[in-house]
C-alpha cells in the first residue's frame, strides 16, 4: 500500500514510517519542517534500508499535494501534520484553527478529487470531556475541551465523521491516543521538544542528562494513590504499529471508526520518575510544585474495541518506555542536531 503520510518527518509520524516499512507498505511524506527535522527520514531508511519519498511544504498546499499524487498511486493517507502545543494554542488560538482545519480540509478534498477516499486522523484523548468516568471508552461523553488545540482535534473528528456520513465511499478512522512516549528501540528515533518540554516523559530524561536541573511535579494533591496526576502512557512504537492495523481496518470498512490507543493503566507522575530511575540507573530529582491548570487527576483509556477490531494491543510495557526514552535521549542530547 503507498501511504501518504502528513507530518511524517515528526516523532509519531516517523516512527509510523518505520512501521510501515517494515510491514510492506511506502510511506510518501509530505512534512513542513515547523516542528522536525527531515533527519528523522535519514534515521529511517538508517534502520529499515529503505529510502522514504519526501516532499517539503505544506498540507494546505494544493498544488504540492496534486504533484505527489500525480507521481505516486496513493492508497491512503494517514494525517499526522499538525500544531500541539497545548499552551501555545491558548495564546494563538488562530494559528491553531487556520492549521490544524485547514490542513484536514485541503487534504480531505484533494483526496476525494483523485479518487482516494480514505484517512486516518491522528485525534487525541484530549477530546473526551473531563467529567467521565475512567475508564474511557470510545462512547464517553467528548466535548468541553479546555483548550484551542483540543477544540481543533474535537473539530478535526466531526469534519471527517460529517464527510463519511455525506458519502458512503469514504472510510476513516479516528484515532485517539493517550500519552505517548518512548523512542524506537535502535535509539536513532525519538522526541526532541523545542525549548523547554511541556510533556513529564522528556522533562523527566532532560532532568536525568543535566539540562534540567529538577522536575517540577504539578501537584501532590489529586485523589490518586500517591496524590500525583494518573496516565495512560503508550510506547510510541506501538501507537505507531497501530497505525497498521487501522490501514487493514480502513481498507475493509467504510464510514467512521473511532479506536482508543492506550494501554488501559495508568501511572502517577511519581511511579515514572521511579520506573525511569530504577531502568536506567540514573536519578531525577524532582520537587513538588503547584497544580498546573488544566490538568486532570486520572485519564486512561479501555483500550478492548481496539483489541477487538482490529486486533491490536500495545506489548511495550512502563520498563520499555523508560528504557527506550532514555536510550534515545543519551545517545542525542542535542536531537537530530549535530
Ligand atoms: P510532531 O510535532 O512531532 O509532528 C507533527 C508534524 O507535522 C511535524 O513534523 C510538523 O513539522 C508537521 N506539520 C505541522 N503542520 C504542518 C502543515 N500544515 N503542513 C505540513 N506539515 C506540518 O508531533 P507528534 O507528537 O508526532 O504528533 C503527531 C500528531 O499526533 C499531531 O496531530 C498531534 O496533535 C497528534 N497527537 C500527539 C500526541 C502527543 O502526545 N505527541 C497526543 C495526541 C495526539
Ligand atoms: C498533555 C496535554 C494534552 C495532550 C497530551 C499529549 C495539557 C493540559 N494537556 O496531556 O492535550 O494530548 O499532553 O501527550 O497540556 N507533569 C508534571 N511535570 C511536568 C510535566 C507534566 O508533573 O513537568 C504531570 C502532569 O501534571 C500530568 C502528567 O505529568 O499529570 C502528564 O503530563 P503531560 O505529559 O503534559 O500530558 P497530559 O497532561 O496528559
Amino acid at each position: 500500500m503507498n501511504v501518504l503520510v502528513t507530518g511524517g518527518a515528526g516523532y509519531i509520524g516517523s516512527h509510523t514510517c518505520v512501521e510501515l516499512i517494515e510491514a510492506g507498505h511506502l510511506p510518501i511524506v509530505i512534512d513542513n519542517l515547523s516542528n522536525s527535522s527531515a533527519k528523522s527520514l535519514q534515521r529511517v531508511q538508517e534502520i529499515t534500508g529503505k529510502a522514504v519519498p519526501f516532499y517539503e511544504g505544506d498540507v494546505r498546499d494544493e498544488a504540492l499535494l496534486d504533484k505527489i499524487f500525480a507521481e505516486h498511486a496513493i492508497d491512503c493517507a494517514i494525517h499526522f501534520a499538525g500544531l500541539k502545543a497545548v499552551g501555545e494554542s491558548v495564546a494563538k488560538p488562530l494559528e491553531y484553527y487556520e492549521n490544524n482545519l485547514c490542513a484536514t480540509m485541503t487534504l480531505c478534498r484533494v483526496l476525494a478529487k483523485h479518487g482516494v477516499k480514505r484517512i486516518i486522523f491522528s485525534s487525541s484523548a484530549t477530546v473526551y470531556s473531563g467529567d467521565n468516568e475512567m475508564p474511557l471508552r470510545e462512547s464517553s461523553k467528548t466535548g468541553n475541551c479546555t483548550n484551542p488545540y483540543g477544540w481543533t482535534k474535537y473539530m478535526g473528528e466531526q469534519i471527517l465523521r460529517d464527510i463519511a456520513k455525506a458519502d458512503p465511499e469514504w472510510s476513516v478512522v479516528n484515532l485517539r491516543y493517550f500519552n505517548p512516549v518512548g523512542a524506537h528501540e535502535s535509539g536513532k528515533i525519538g522526541e526532541h521538544p523545542n525549548g523547554i518540554p511541556n510533556n513529564l516523559m522528556p522533562f523527566i530524561s532532560q532532568t536525568a542528562i543535566g539540562k534540567r536541573d529538577h522536575l517540577n511535579v504539578f501537584g501532590n494533591d489529586y485523589p490518586t494513590p500517591d496524590g500525583t496526576g494518573v496516565r495512560d502512557y503508550i510506547h510510541v512504537v506501538d501507537l505507531a504499529k497501530g497505525h497498521v492495523a487501522a490501514i487493514d481496518y480502513l481498507m475493509r470498512h467504510t464510514g467512521e471508526g473511532v479506536f482508543n490507543l492506550g494501554t488501559g493503566h495508568g501511572y502517577s507522575v511519581l511511579d515514572m520518575v521511579h520506573a525511569f530511575e530504577e531502568a536506567n540507573g540514573v536519578r531525577v530529582p524532582y520537587e513538588i510544585a503547584p497544580r498546573r491548570p488544566g490538568d486532570l487527576p486520572t485519564c486512561y483509556a479501555d483500550p478492548s474495541k481496539s483489541r477487538e477490531v482490529l486486533g491490536w494491543e500495545a506489548t511495550h510495557d512502563q520498563n520499555d518506555m523508560c528504557r527506550d526514552s532514555w536510550r534515545w535521549q543519551s545517545w542525542n542530547p542535542n536531537g537530530y542536531d549535530e
